[in-house]
């Protein structure tokens, strides 16, 4: 099916599908609805690894509905636990992403990141660029060689301009010949989310 064009999700995974392979290992940073996590374990199928962050239970619980009527099976960690198996599954972490180096074990071939608030949730409950600059930090460093980041900011809630400011200093920092790094933007709109995408080579 073709996508809109400036449907930057679908892109993300796009390019995102281009390097992940059956038996891979995954990272999302935002479980929120689960769209994201949902299309890395269907990428990954059931020999690979997708480990999905969310501070908020309502997140995860509709992560975990989304996964199970669609048949994939997960298991589900709270902020209290440590580091996980190295088993192969779906993995849902109800803790902050900027937590990665407690959780996961080894290196995953991409990582995801859908800025912003939960749709349909509470506004005020958005990503913030602290949290979200250390998250970006520790997934980069546990990106496989050939791995991609895509990073979805929208800047249209209080606190997204700073966010999308913090995000693009991330992408401007990482050394050229380590990774390449691209931007693509919605060019004739007000406020456009922006879609950020970095391999590491
Ligand atoms: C735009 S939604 C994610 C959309 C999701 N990827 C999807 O496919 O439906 C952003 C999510 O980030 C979550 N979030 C905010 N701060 C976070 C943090 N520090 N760690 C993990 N998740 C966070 C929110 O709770 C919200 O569910």
């Amino acid at each position: 099916m073709k996508n809109e064009l400036i449907d930057l999700v679908a892109w993300s995974h796009f390019f995102l599908s281009e390097v992940l392979e059956n038996g891979d290992a995954a990272l999302d940073l935002t479980a929120g609805g689960g769209r994201d996590t949902l299309f890395l374990a269907r990428q990954v199928g059931v020999a690979g690894q997708v480990f999905s962050f969310d501070i908020q239970a309502e997140a995860i619980e509709r992560t975990s509905r989304l996964l199970a009527n669609t048949n994939i099976e997960y298991s589900r960690y709270n902020n209290h636990e440590g580091e996980l198996s190295r088993g192969n599954g779906v993995f849902l972490i109800h803790a902050s992403h900027d937590r990665i180096k407690d959780f996961i074990p080894g290196k995953v071939k991409v990582v995801i990141a859908n800025l912003g608030y939960l749709p349909g949730g509470d506004k005020n409950l958005t990503t913030r660029q602290e949290t979200t600059l250390a998250a970006l930090r520790q997934a980069m460093a546990i990106t496989e060689a050939g791995g991609r980041i895509a990073v979805v900011v929208y800047v249209g809630h209080p606190g997204g301009e700073e966010e999308e400011r913090t995000v693009a200093g991330f992408f401007q920092d990482l050394g050229e010949t380590e990774w390449k790094v691209l931007k693509l933007e919605p060019w004739n709109r007000k406020k456009p989310p922006v879609l950020w995408l970095a391999e590491k080579w």
